[in-house]
């Protein structure tokens, strides 16, 4: 029968085998695949596993710090690259949804081979991919690869797609990946996070993005979180988010009128993103949470709740 501690100590033994010495590059996320497969690498190869950790300015808030702290507490050899200008630069004033993908996809290739070819001699591309990405070729919990994935044949192909590929995961279901994780004493925060789209709040922004819907944005989806964790509610929920609206509604504080944003809150449960539906969330949580929004987040004087399924509504509003 399979166990996840003789998955790792039999695919340890094989990635030793097989990179023996030589280099290896792979794209961390923050999510649960990309961390699980460097981990799995770390253990094989130690320091010869180089990780890159790309911040393009749309991830929630903190989430660059933090994680990144998390990746060199494990011990792993990461380098955490900002480059939210670059992205910010590449998207403004553009309002389509998948130009929007398109770019941050472009953008995150180039800025992840301009870092590649900083590691001398590498030889090795490894990913996180599990067994439904193989399947489907589509990855609904995004990061790197699935970003990858979908633009590698746009254009010519940039030189870390050249190198020989190496993917741990290739044959686990995403329970058996959270297994494996957890065997090699990864944090439940990480194992048990929600999936989160690698085009991140760009996508959640409606419209063209600017720096400061950002920061609106992710004060948002903050509280709604850290919410959620309080309130015991986040692991029964597949998937939460907040979504910045191109609408402006007027609302009053204390004497004087207001002209302000409407974010829209969505969580949902779901098995595998495919179809959704939204979660009945406690009506004492909603109120809590939309009154600290309001009073916390200048610029937002209105919160509603997204009650629609998936299919017809995707989870995204975008
Ligand atoms: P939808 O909105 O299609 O989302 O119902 C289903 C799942 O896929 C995620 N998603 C994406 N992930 N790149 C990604 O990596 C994308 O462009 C993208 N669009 C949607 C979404 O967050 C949900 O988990």
């Amino acid at each position: 029968t399979w166990t996840p501690d003789a998955f790792v100590d039999i695919t340890v033994a094989e990635l030793k085998k097989k990179i023996g010495s030589e280099k290896v590059i792979l794209g961390l996320s923050g999510g649960v695949d990309s961390t699980v497969a460097a981990v799995l690498l770390h253990k094989a190869i130690g320091k010869n596993l180089h990780c890159i950790f790309v911040n393009n300015g749309l991830l929630r808030k903190n989430e660059f710090s933090e994680v990144l702290e998390q990746y060199e507490d494990m011990g792993l050899n990461v380098k955490g690259v900002d480059a939210s200008a670059r992205f910010l630069d590449a998207l403004k004033g553009e309002s389509d949804p998948e130009k929007k993908r398109k770019i941050i996809g472009r953008v995150f290739i180039e800025v992840f081979d301009d870092e590649a070819h900083l590691v001398e001699d590498a030889k090795w591309l490894a990913q996180g991919t599990i067994y439904p990405d193989v399947i489907e070729s589509v990855s609904a919990t995004g990061g790197p690869s699935a970003t990858i994935k979908s633009h590698h044949n746009v254009g010519g192909l940039p030189d870390f797609m050249k190198l020989k590929v190496v993917e741990p995961l290739k044959m686990l279901f995403k329970d058996e990946v959270r297994r494996v994780g957890r065997s090699m004493a990864i944090g439940d925060e990480r194992l048990g996070r929600h999936p989160f789209p690698g085009p991140g709040l760009a996508i959640r922004i409606l419209g063209d993005i600017t720096a400061e819907k950002v920061a609106i944005l992710q004060e948002v989806d903050y509280i709604f979180i850290k919410g959620l964790r309080d309130w015991g509610l986040y692991d029964q929920v597949w998937q939460a988010g907040a979504m910045l609206l191109p609408v402006n509604s007027v609302g009053v504080m204390g004497d004087e009128r207001t002209y302000e944003k409407c974010v829209a809150l969505r969580a949902v449960e779901s098995t595998d993103g495919m179809t959704a539906d939204w979660v009945n969330l406690p009506y004492e949580f909603l109120q809590k949470t939309s009154n600290d929004i309001i009073n916390k987040v200048p610029g937002v004087n209105r919160v509603v709740y997204d009650i629609s399924s998936k299919p017809p509504a995707t989870i995204e509003w975008e």
